[in-house]
């Protein structure tokens, strides 16, 4: 190869990389000599660089903008749980840290603040604190609760719903999941009151990480040492993912706002579908995880934080724009598509006596029954929408039959929904019926994104392609995503190592 060819193919490859870097590690592979990234709108290859291959920070952040509220014991483990929060800070986890009275005598204040980045909470009734942040709310701010090191002295209060220090009171106030990584003396470990403990624990849905076994600081050996802190690391942001991002992995489709079908330059027919309902579920399937690709007709609203938006103006374009975004494990049509569309579109501006005495109209074609016929590409769950204004059930049970989709949100349009805030939905499956109260749009996009994590993980994988449908109405075939992925996360590995 010429010099420049051989600088040409580095640039190409820092690329990738960095393209790598945005969009996550899952969609880099290496095949043979090359290195493949499939971008949003196609694969992009380039040579990959013989040898081992250094990049810093070329791992993405696995878990940015997640929370964890970190119980610093008191033990000599206490000095590990410092490399944890810089570990987690590393990986994009926000830290913030309660120092019980004995863990201070291990570590000091200034040091868990310095590296969490955080104010460090210590005495149960500080009054500034108490007005600042309260401790029932310290303990529900994060999204996972951990305890590390985990003594027997905080396993045994928190199996027994003892609650006299910040610590312990957290532990009862909190509404999320913990996780501890005990670290004690061999003896105390094994002391039948420490496993009765640890069974109550296990049967409160506390994970455990450790602990380890091997010489400790007393000089005994056996099991009692706290886990590494990267192995402590991994296992909180595998539960954070699961927790916080139950639809980490998974790629999400969504269609929003009208289309608008020109009659000429200057005039078009469209309706007046705001696109908020849309925008807002396109952000809840994000926030919850999700690699979400939002297909938006013409609308005034900002794009939701995390989504890639591909704007569009006709419905024509939007089935293209939908067809190039496939494959995905979940599709929700939420656009009000036009049904039809001016037989042509007027080169120059229809002048006044010149307009003919009525448009002939095409129909368009339906996106979302496209979208829902069985093959390859179909969406593991495919969700319509029903604008009614008249027998708003029997309609949407209709459209599930007719469309072949999965699920159906009908809801009522004859009053503000369209441009409103608020939404009034049914929640239509192939095996029953949810009436969800009147909300804002919002909660609405939040309640039908729990919907979706909970089918889709329910049968623990990607349902994209042949796999079977959230009500099992399709053909079951092991999802071939799931194997490319693992077998790119695989050459991830082998490409960074
Ligand atoms: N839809 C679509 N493509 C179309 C028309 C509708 O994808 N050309 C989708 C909408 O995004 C929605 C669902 O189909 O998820 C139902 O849309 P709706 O407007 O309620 O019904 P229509 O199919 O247009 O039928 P009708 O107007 O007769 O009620």
């Amino acid at each position: 190869m010429r010099d420049w060819a051989v600088a040409d193919a580095k640039n190409r490859f820092s690329e990738l990389i960095t393209k790598a870097l945005e969009e996550g590690p899952q969609r880099v592979t290496r095949r043979g000599r090359r290195v493949i990234v499939r971008a949003e709108d196609d694969a992009i290859d380039a040579p990959a660089p013989r040898g081992r291959v250094e990049y810093e920070g070329h791992v993405a952040r696995p878990a940015e903008g997640l929370r964890v509220l970190l119980i610093i014991g008191g033990g000599i483990a206490a000095y590990k749980s410092l490399e944890l929060i810089r570990l987690l800070r590393q990986s994009g986890v926000a830290v913030r840290a309660i120092l019980t009275e004995a863990g201070a005598q291990f570590v000091t204040p200034l040091s868990v603040g310095a590296l969490s980045e955080d104010k460090v909470y210590g005495d149960l009734f500080d009054l500034t604190d108490e007005a600042e942040m309260g401790h029932i709310e310290l303990s529900r701010s994060a999204d996972l609760v951990v305890v590390a090191p985990a003594t027997a002295d905080l396993m045994a209060k928190a199996a027994n719903g003892i609650a006299n220090d910040l610590a312990s009171t957290a532990l009862l106030a909190t509404d999320k999941r913990v996780l501890m990584a005990p670290a004690m003396n061999v003896r105390m470990w094994t002391h039948p009151a420490t496993q009765r403990n640890l069974t109550r624990l296990a049967a409160d849905g506390v994970v455990m990480v450790g602990p380890d076994e091997g010489a400790m600081a007393c000089g005994e050996f056996g099991p009692g040492r706290m886990a590494a802190p990267a192995a402590i690391r991994d296992a909180i942001i595998r539960l954070l993912n699961n927790e916080a991002r139950p639809l980490a992995g998974k790629h999400a489709l969504v269609t929003a706002g009208p289309t608008i079908e020109p009659i000429d330059p200057v005039r078009f027919l469209s309706n007046r579908s705001s696109g908020r309902q849309g925008y807002a579920i396109a952000a809840a399937l994000a926030a919850a995880g999700a690699r979400v690709s939002l297909v938006s007709g013409p609308v005034a609203l900002a794009d939701p934080p995390g989504v890639t938006v591909k704007r569009v103006e006709t419905a024509l374009e939007m089935l293209g724009a939908c067809e190039a975004a496939l494959p995905a494990d979940v599709f929700v049509s939420v656009a009000a598509v036009a049904d039809w569309r001016p037989d042509r579109c007027a080169e120059e501006k229809i002048k006044k006596g010149q307009a003919a005495k009525a448009i002939g109209l095409t129909e368009n074609p339906d996106i979302l029954a496209t979208l829902s016929k069985p093959g390859p590409n179909r969406p593991g769950l495919v969700i319509g929408f029903a604008a009614e204004t008249e027998h708003v059930e029997a309609h949407a049970r209709a459209k599930i039959a007719k469309k072949g989709c999965d699920w159906i949100v009908a809801n009522d349009v004859s009053g503000d929904v369209m441009g409103g805030v608020e939404n009034e939905v049914l929640l239509i499956r192939r095996d029953g019926a949810e009436r969800w109260p009147r909300m804002a749009k919002e909660a609405v996009a939040a309640r039908l994104a729990d919907a979706v994590a909970a089918a889709l993980t329910a049968r623990g994988g990607g349902l994209t392609g042949r796999a079977r449908c959230a009500d099992g109405a399709h053909a079951a075939k092991p999802s071939r995503r799931r194997r490319w992925r693992r077998r790119a996360r695989r050459s991830w590995r082998s490409i960074c190592d």
